[in-house]
C-alpha cells in the first residue's frame, strides 16, 4: 500500500495499522442536520487512509501523501496549520474529553475528488478518530466517533458543521444510504440497489469553490436558530404546522423555515418510496429539494443551477445540487441508457458558458470507516 510506503519513509519503521474512512454524498436532507432533522447520505468509494502508530510521548507528527511540506511535529496540538488541523482537531478533542490519547506518527493519503464537495474533511477526522479508538481500545460506539469528529472540525477548526458528513462516512453500508436522525442519533441503512431498476447516479463536480461558501453557512444556521427562537421551540425540527409558522415569520427567517420543513417531509417521502420499491419516482423528490435549495436556503449557485437544469433536459429523473453549496457537486438520477445524453448535455451547457468542464462519474454506496490492514 502506497500509504505504508509513504509511512516506512517518512517515519521509519512499520505503522501500528491502516484505516480507511469514505468521503460522501447526501441523497437527500440539505441543511437539516443542525436543525435536529433528517438526512440520507450514503459514502463515496473515495476517502482518506491513515497509517498509523502510537508514540510513547504526546507529539504527534502528521504528514499526507497530498500535502507538498514536510510532516508537521506538533509538541502542542494548536501548532498544527491547514489540512492537518482536522486531524489534529480529533486527538484535542478526544483529550479534551479525558481519553487516554498519547502521541501517534500519522501518515495520510487522499483521494476525494478535490473541490467536489465530497466530504474529503469528515474523512480525515473520521480516519483518524477510528484509528485512535481502535489503536488505544477505546470502544467507543461508532456514532460517538462521528460526533468527536464533528467536534474536532466545530471547536478546533472552527466550522459549524451539523454531523450527517462524520456520521456516514463513519456507519454507512455497502449497498446502502443512511438515514439518520440528527436529534435522536437513531440511524438505519436503507437498501439502495439502483442498477436493479437500471437507474445510475451521476455525481457532477462543477470544480468550483465560491469563496462565500464558510460565511454563509454560518449565516444560515443562525436564520434557522433565530426562527426556531421567534417560534418559541428548540429547533426547526418542531415546527408541526408549517403554514401557522409562515405566517409569525418574515425574511430570511420564512425562507430558511420553509425549506428545513419541506426538506424534512422530503427525505421521510423519499424513504417512503424506496421502501415500496420506487426508485424511479424519487426524481421528483431531488428536484423539489434543489429549487428549495435554491429559492428558499438561498445556498445554490449558478454552476449548481445549470447542472440540474441540463441533467433534467438531458434526461435525468431528479437531480439536485448535495452539500453545503456555494460550488461542489450535484447529482443526477439517471435511467442508464440516458446516461450518455445527460452528460453531454451537461457538458454542452457549461461550454456554452465558457465554464471549465465539470466531471462526472457513477456514484455507487461504499462502506463506511473500516481497518485495512
Ligand atoms: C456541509 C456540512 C453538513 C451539512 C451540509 C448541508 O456538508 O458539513 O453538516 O450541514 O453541509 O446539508
Amino acid at each position: 500500500m502506497r500509504v505504508v510506503d509513504a509511512f516506512r519513509q517518512t517515519f521509519g519503521g512499520e505503522p501500528a495499522g491502516v484505516w480507511h474512512a469514505p468521503g460522501r454524498v447526501n441523497l437527500i436532507g440539505e441543511h437539516t442536520d443542525y436543525n435536529d432533522g433528517f438526512v440520507l447520505p450514503f459514502a463515496v468509494p473515495w476517502g482518506v487512509t491513515a497509517a498509523v502508530r502510537p508514540r510513547e510521548d504526546d507529539t504527534v507528527r502528521l504528514a499526507s501523501l497530498q500535502a507538498n511540506s514536510e510532516p508537521q511535529v506538533l509538541e502542542r496540538i494548536d501548532q498544527a496549520e491547514g489540512w492537518a488541523r482536522y486531524a489534529a482537531g480529533v486527538f484535542w478533542v478526544m483529550r479534551e474529553e479525558g481519553l487516554p490519547i498519547r502521541g501517534a506518527d500519522v501518515m495520510i493519503d487522499g483521494d476525494v475528488p478535490q473541490g467536489a464537495g465530497l466530504s474529503s474533511s469528515a474523512a480525515l477526522e473520521v480516519a483518524v478518530a477510528v484509528a485512535l479508538d481502535d489503536l488505544y481500545g477505546l470502544g467507543r460506539p461508532k456514532i460517538e466517533l462521528a460526533r468527536i469528529a464533528q467536534r474536532a472540525e466545530n471547536d478546533f477548526v472552527g466550522m459549524p458543521c451539523g454531523i450527517m458528513d462524520q456520521a456516514a462516512s463513519v456507519l454507512s453500508k455497502e449497498g446502502h444510504a443512511l438515514f439518520l436522525d440528527c436529534r435522536s442519533l437513531a440511524s438505519r441503512a436503507v437498501p439502495l440497489d439502483l442498477a436493479a431498476h437500471g437507474l445510475q447516479l451521476l455525481i457532477i463536480n462543477t470544480g468550483v469553490h465560491h469563496e462565500l461558501a464558510d460565511g454563509q453557512y454560518a449565516r444560515r444556521r443562525q436564520d434557522c436558530e433565530n426562527a426556531a427562537k421567534h417560534l418559541g421551540v428548540a429547533s426547526l425540527r418542531d415546527v408541526t404546522d408549517l403554514a401557522a409558522a409562515l405566517e409569525r415569520l418574515t425574511g430570511d427567517e420564512r425562507k430558511r423555515t420553509q425549506h428545513v420543513v419541506t426538506e424534512n417531509h422530503r427525505v421521510e417521502a423519499l424513504i417512503g418510496l424506496l421502501r415500496a420499491g420506487a426508485v424511479q419516482e424519487i426524481g421528483a423528490l431531488l428536484i423539489a429539494s434543489h429549487l428549495s435549495l435554491r429559492d428558499q436556503f438561498e445556498v445554490s449557485c449558478a454552476e449548481l443551477d445549470v447542472a440540474v437544469e441540463a441533467a433534467v433536459k438531458g434526461g435525468a429523473r431528479g437531480a439536485r445540487m448535495t452539500g453545503g453549496g456555494f460550488g461542489g457537486s450535484a447529482i443526477a438520477l439517471v435511467a442508464e441508457e440516458k446516461a450518455d445524453r445527460v452528460r453531454e448535455e451537461v457538458l454542452r451547457a457549461y461550454e456554452e458558458r465558457g465554464w471549465a468542464a465539470p466531471t462526472i462519474y457513477p456514484a455507487s454506496a461504499a462502506a463506511g470507516a473500516r481497518k485495512l490492514a
